[in-house]
């Protein structure tokens, strides 16, 4: 049985390409680990620009989203990073031995400093090129391997992050001693949901081409008869002739249960429209019993602070485990 960590920025609404290629893959995990940790990742969060005045909001509605979605608090733990300071404690001894060359080519350091770049935001120039940005993955292995995890269910953009990850646990093994475990990524079908909008980007927390777990019954339905179609007429799954309908196929198929070829069969004859027709009705009938549970949540805002607190309480004692282990190698202590 593997130790699993996950998470999340709290950088926008959670929308279904992080349930699907994320959270969906944690209630399984959860049930069949020794020890499950799902962090909103907060620290990561404010590398990019964000708005100070409701940052805590935001990050409970994520607290929320993970409740709502099913993490049991009796399974996993569930955590605010910044709660957790040896997060950041590990980052810095990481970043002792992270060359610069590992961070500054990577894809997603690229198109984030891209966006900030070009964002029209107004704060926007303050955040432009920050050293956080740069040492964003490296908070990220610290995450990882503070509690010595060896599974990472994430969507396929992330698999650099973990390969730099397990860079840097092989490089301290070998400076130190052996302290860290190999991690592997825990990717799966739904991986890579992409835009309604642009079917060759991903979907993401910052456009309005994806679909928010929070969305109304009508904002969905809008979302989807407003989102591309391929040419020709055949419902069928082809991701190089047919992307778009191959990515809502995708989306019926891993929130309905039934399979791809069964859904092409099904919409044999039928038209893209009743295809998407049917499809909004399955994601707004799977969102409904979630939007009921998070309402819930949100009433009970005591019950939700005990959790996270109960949770960081046990996450600061493994981390200090570890890091008391670290901190001895390197002649800390
Ligand atoms: P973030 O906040 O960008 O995304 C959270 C999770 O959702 C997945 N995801 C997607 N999956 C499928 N289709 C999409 N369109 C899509 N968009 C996002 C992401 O792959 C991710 O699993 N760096 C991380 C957060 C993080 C983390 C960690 C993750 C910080 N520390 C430690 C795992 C372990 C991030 O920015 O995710």
């Amino acid at each position: 049985m593997a130790k699993i960590f996950s998470g999340i920025r709290p950088s926008g609404k959670l929308h279904l390409g992080n349930y699907l290629g994320a959270i969906k893959n944690w209630l399984e995990l959860q049930n069949d680990s020794e020890q499950a940790i799902f962090a909103v990742v907060d620290y990561h969060g404010i590398t990019t620009p964000y708005d100070s005045t409701t940052y805590k909001q935001q990050v409970n509605d994520v607290v929320l989203d993970y409740l709502a979605a099913g993490i049991d608090p009796d399974k996993s733990l569930l955590i605010r990073q910044s709660k957790v300071p040896q997060h950041t404690e590990l980052a810095w001894i990481f970043n002792t031995i992270t060359p610069i060359g590992w961070l500054d080519r990577l894809p997603n350091y690229r198109e984030k400093l891209d966006q900030v770049e070009h964002s029209s935001d107004i704060s926007a120039k303050s955040y432009q090129n920050n050293l956080a940005l740069l040492a964003y993955p490296v908070l990220m292995a610290a995450d990882i391997l503070l509690y010595k995890s060896s599974l990472v269910p994430v969507g396929d953009d992330q698999k650099q992050h973990i390969d730099l990850t397990n860079e840097i646990g092989s490089k301290f093994n070998h400076l130190f001693g052996e302290v860290f475990p190999n991690v592997k990524t825990h990717i799966v079908q739904g991986a890579r949901i992409m835009s309604l909008q642009d079917p060759t980007k991903k979907m993401s927390k910052t456009g309005d081409d994806g679909i928010a777990l929070s969305d109304e019954p009508d904002v969905i339905r809008a979302k989807i008869k407003k989102a591309v179609t391929d040419s020709g007429k055949e419902v069928k799954y082809d991701e190089k002739e047919k992307p778009a309908i191959s990515n809502l196929l995708t989306i019926y198929h891993l929130l309905s249960g039934k399979e791809v070829n069964a859904i092409e069969k099904e919409y044999g004859g039928k038209s893209y429209v009743e295809f998407k027709n049917d499809l909004a009705e399955v994601v707004v009938s799977f969102l409904k019993p979630f939007q009921e549970k998070k309402k819930e949540f949100e009433n009970n805002p005591k019950g939700i602070m005990k959790i996270l607190e109960v949770s960081e309480e046990k996450a600061r004692k493994l981390a200090d485990n570890t890091l008391v282990e670290i901190k001895d190698k390197m002649g800390l202590l």
